[in-house]
């Protein structure tokens, strides 16, 4: 009962908000002078934001730090208990023998498997804990150990593997690419190579990571996904084989050809030529074959909303790129008005619906609990299709494309509150109660960021979308900031707490919990780094433009901040080697920690 009206009230309060942000003033509202814009309630939103997840980063920062600072504390031994060390340390032979045999029969105690025998002692779901007071290292917290699931069909890890292992080489060669993008803005001369220009590097980026990291890490959970959502087996193997080397093909002479210069043009994340492009689209093709036959031949009765999600994620991609490289309305303004289109249902319709569906299975089974709440999985399904696909424009506000359209956009994207806060209230009332268990997994501090992401994101977005704010942001590198705090906070991040909730299961090889850490970390202070500077960067740009001031203000102003992007950037490339080699210890390293040596689970804090 209490639980029903809890999400009547949840309920109420998403419409309220919905339709209070879909509120004409918030959209039209202009800035009558550049001193007002700063009282903007877009900007002030941002910069609450913007707070809300450093007051939330630094939050587990401190207790991490008083949790160290607690260690260092611990009383030292004295001058007697140092006595009696010494003294101990001086015992001859025989004297130790006695002390040996004295001791054991103090300490002599039943074993506990007087009764189970030899038999080894398993904890499969978790139950104890706490069995160990040893902790390892004061600064990552000892994780919970994953045990091996013995009912996963050796072929189906053998096909995620590699999926995982080709969207990791993506992952690591686009970001080496990205970080030398990002250190041409702060050496513009550091080398004179056409193969390596800044023109054809940044799309060879952008291109990898989208097509190569993510999309094919999403894949290859989603093959895990449909399976056991489903209880069934999938459809076809080689289907599934078939579509990891198309996508993999389709990034490599991709890549090839952006360096060489051959391209499709300016149309941002089209810049593969529609040969090259028609692989990754019939890859996408193949895989929503395999699933849709698989969610087809399913033993449960209901499609549970995981399935929703991924095969929706598969037909809009199928629909999106189709309509992206038709060689209709590839001029003038219906080809921008293509272009915003495509632009965000690749990264709304493809992997932001994907993943979302995703979570929807990877956060329950981490918590072992079920979802809060199916019915506003649903809602957030079918709002996010209601006002997702019409939001391309906001692209392009101020342009010369009709007013009207710009206004459709620009109150659809205020719309996506809705989902959004669905999403996100599901997903951490599903949480709620749980939260002393993120600190013993490795997966669910990576998804926990990921969600409040996904909110600060995706509202920042819909604030973003707004014409008294787009007027300063638009242009600047305010969007590369957003691109990042989408693409990297809540899209990576999201997939990398899927990968370590699922990979330790399949195997029960756990990665080492430091370099865990020293990911979850890396990632996460380079990610702010880089988007603070680019955020506060370019809104002093932004202001400078319409302040009147000259081009070449805003390049020299953005010095300092584009090498903290830099800097942020080289974390961020060191987090992903690192995830690399993660992968690498549990997915292919022979030698392995036998279960007795592994750490038994204890509580603490991220
Ligand atoms: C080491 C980590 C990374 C670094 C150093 C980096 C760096 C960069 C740089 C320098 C640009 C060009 C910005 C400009 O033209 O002003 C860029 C653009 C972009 N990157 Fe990254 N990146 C990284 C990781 C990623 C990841 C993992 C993703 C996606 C999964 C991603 C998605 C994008 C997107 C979408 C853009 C286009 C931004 C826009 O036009 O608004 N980046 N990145
Ligand atoms: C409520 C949801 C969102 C809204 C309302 C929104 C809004 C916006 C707006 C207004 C822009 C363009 C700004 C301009 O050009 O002036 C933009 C750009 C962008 N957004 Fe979002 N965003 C949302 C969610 C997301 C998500 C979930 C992702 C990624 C998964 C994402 C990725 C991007 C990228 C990559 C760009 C840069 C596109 C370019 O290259 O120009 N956004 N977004």
């Amino acid at each position: 009962m209490k639980r029903q009206s809890l999400k009547l009230l949840l309920t109420k309060i998403i419409v309220v908000v919905g339709l209070l942000a879909c509120s004409a003033d918030a959209a039209f509202a202009q800035p009558g002078s550049i001193d007002a814009l700063l009282n903007q309630p877009g900007i002030i939103g941002t910069i609450g934001l913007l707070l809300l997840v450093v007051v939330f980063v630094a939050f587990i920062a401190i207790i991490r730090l008083g949790r160290v600072v607690q260690q260092l504390n611990m009383p030292q031994p004295n001058s007697q208990e140092r006595n009696l060390d010494e003294a101990l340390i001086n015992l001859s032979p025989a004297q130790l023998g006695k002390l040996v045999e004295r001791h054991q029969s103090l300490v002599y105690q039943l074993v506990g498997n007087e009764l189970a025998g030899d038999e080894e002692p398993r904890d499969e779901r978790g139950l104890i804990s706490h069995l160990s007071t040893d902790v390892h290292s004061p600064l990552v917290a000892e994780k919970k150990k994953t045990f091996r699931n013995g009912e996963v069909d050796p072929r189906l890890i053998t096909l995620v593997g590699a999926f995982l292992l080709s969207a990791t080489f993506w992952l690591v060669f686009g970001t080496v690419v990205g970080w030398y993008v990002g250190i041409k803005f702060v050496r513009p001369d550091i080398d004179h190579i056409a193969w390596l220009s800044f023109g054809r590097l940044r799309p060879v980026h952008t291109n990898v990571v989208f097509w190569g990291w993510a999309s094919l890490a999403m894949l290859g959970l989603g093959h895990f996904v449909v399976i056991r959502t489903g209880n069934t087996r999938l459809y076809s193997y080689g289907l599934g084989w078939f579509s990891l080397g198309l996508i993999n093909i389709c990034v490599g002479i991709g890549s090839v050809c952006l360096m060489a210069g051959i391209n499709n043009g300016g149309g941002e994340y089209r810049e593969f030529i529609w040969p090259v492009m028609g692989l990754f689209v019939a890859g996408v093709g193949v895989a929503f074959i395999n699933f849709y036959q698989t969610v087809a031949s399913r033993k449960t009765g209901e499609m549970y909303i995981s399935n929703w999600y991924m095969l929706a994620a598969l037909v809009w991609t199928l629909i999106l790129t189709v309509i992206g490289y038709i060689p209709l309305y590839q001029n003038g303004m219906g080809e921008t008005i293509i272009q915003g289109y495509y632009m965000h249902q690749a990264v709304g319709m493809w992997f932001m619906t994907f993943t979302l569906g995703l979570v929807y299975y990877f956060l329950p089974m981490s918590l072992n609990k079920p979802i809060y709440s199916y019915s506003l999985g649903v809602l957030a399904f079918w709002t996010q299709l209601l006002f997702y696909t019409l939001i391309g424009t906001h692209h392009y506000v101020f342009s010369p494309l009709p007013w009207s359209l710009q206004t459709v956009a620009i109150v659809f994207s205020a719309g996506m509150f809705i989902p959004v806060l669905a999403g996100t209230t599901n997903f951490l009332l599903t949480i709620r109660g749980s939260y002393k268990h993120i600190a013993d997994s490795y997966s669910l501090p990576f998804l926990l960021i990921g969600i409040l992401f996904y909110f600060v994101g995706s509202v920042q977005g819909s604030l973003q979308a707004f014409r008294f704010t787009n007027v300063i942001w638009h242009f600047t590198d305010f969007n590369v900031a957003h691109s990042h705090i989408t693409m990297y906070g809540i899209i990576s991040f999201m997939l990398w707490g899927c990968i370590y909730a699922l990979v330790p299961r399949f195997l029960g090889r756990e990665p080492k919990q430091l370099l865990v850490g020293v990911h979850f970390w890396f990632a996460l202070i380079g990610l702010l780094a880089y988007i603070i500077s680019l955020m506060v960067g370019g809104t002093l740009k932004g202001i400078g433009w319409l302040e009147g001031k000259p081009f070449i203000d805003g390049v020299v102003l953005m010095m300092p901040f584009w090498l903290w992007r830099a800097i942020g950037g080289t974390m961020m490339l060191v987090s992903h080697f690192v995830f690399a080699y993660n992968l690498y210890d549990m997915l292919l390293h022979k030698s392995l920690i036998s279960d007795s040596a592994l750490p038994m689970p204890q509580a603490h804090a991220i």
